[in-house]
């Protein structure tokens, strides 16, 4: 690497690519963040963080930010960290198709458009790391949490391929794979649901409700939710060891959804997970 490390973090006007940017441009890392609100971007810039406009939905844009940041390096980038994402609440049958589409544009595409543009780069130079923030549910399903479950089970697949592709590259790919983390995912997750799911038509508008007061209240009230330093730790092993994981589960009740995976038979792991929402 060169003497100042760079990398993109995507999705830092609030939560873990919030204050993942923050600590990464305190331990000395070039940040490149990005931003969709002008208020997110000038926040960015105030805190000395190279900011810039990316929605992953729209391919200019990201084509842009590659322009730019690498107008400012010179070609080069040692990292980039896929983060930014929003989560489509309810359930599969109330799902109008262009929700879904939504989500894997902004969770699936998007990325896939970032990153293989970076690649080049990366493949260039040498080396490069590509870290993404899965999720515990791109590994188990979660009924309600469908198209959001289903995005990040296409990117767990696709990481995972690039993964295989690019071994004796230099270039390493890893997946972060979170539980609850104190973030603005469930109330910007309620503007979703209330866009797109004709929750008060559905045969499942009981079950909404607890859905609604969740999200209304800021997410999970678990005792077991950490906050986004618990992510950058993993993070920062991810860009910094000499052998990167491919898969890092962060919070208790992820890591034993991980265990449950392992070591139950299907169908009872699916009873378990379907009583839990
Ligand atoms: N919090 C959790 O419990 C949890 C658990 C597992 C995984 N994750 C993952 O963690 C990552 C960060 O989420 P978070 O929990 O920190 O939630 P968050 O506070 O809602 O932050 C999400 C970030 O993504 C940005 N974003 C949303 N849609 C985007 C798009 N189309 N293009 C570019 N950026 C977009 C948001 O920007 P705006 O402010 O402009 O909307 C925001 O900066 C996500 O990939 C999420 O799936 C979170």
């Amino acid at each position: 690497m060169d003497t100042q490390p760079s990398i993109i973090v995507t999705g830092a006007s609030s939560g873990i690519g919030a204050y993942c940017a923050r600590a990464l441009k305190e331990e000395g890392w070039r940040v490149f963040a990005t931003a969709r609100k002008p208020a997110d971007i000038a926040a960015l810039e105030a805190a000395g963080i190279e900011a810039f406009y990316l929605d992953y939905r729209e391919p200019d844009s990201i084509a842009a930010l590659v322009e730019a940041v690498l107008a400012r390096t010179g070609g080069r980038l040692d990292a980039l960290y896929n983060n930014g994402a929003h989560a489509q609440p309810g359930a599969v049958e109330d799902l109008p198709v262009d929700a879904l589409r939504q989500q894997f544009e902004a969770n699936v595409f998007g990325w896939h458009d970032l990153t293989r543009r970076i690649v080049p780069v990366m493949r260039r130079q040498g080396h490069g790391r590509i870290v993404n923030c899965s999720s515990i549910l791109g590994l188990t399903p979660v009924k309600w949490r469908g198209a959001y479950v289903a995005s990040k089970h296409a990117l767990e697949g696709l990481m995972l391929c690039l993964r295989a592709e690019l071994d004796g590259s230099g270039i390493h790919v890893s997946l972060i794979e979170p539980g609850p983390i104190e973030s603005r995912i469930a109330p910007n997750g309620l503007d979703w649901f209330l866009a797109n799911i004709d929750h008060e038509k559905s045969v499942h508008r009981q079950a909404y409700e607890a859905q609604l007061a969740r999200m209304r209240g800021g997410g999970s009230k678990s005792r077991l939710k950490l906050k986004p330093d618990a992510v950058h730790r993993v993070l920062r092993h991810a860009l910094l060891s000499r052998r990167p994981r491919p898969h890092y589960v962060v919070t208790v009740p992820a890591k034993v959804g991980v265990i449950l995976k392992r070591i139950l038979p299907a169908s009872l792991l699916y009873r378990i997970l379907a009583s839990q929402a």
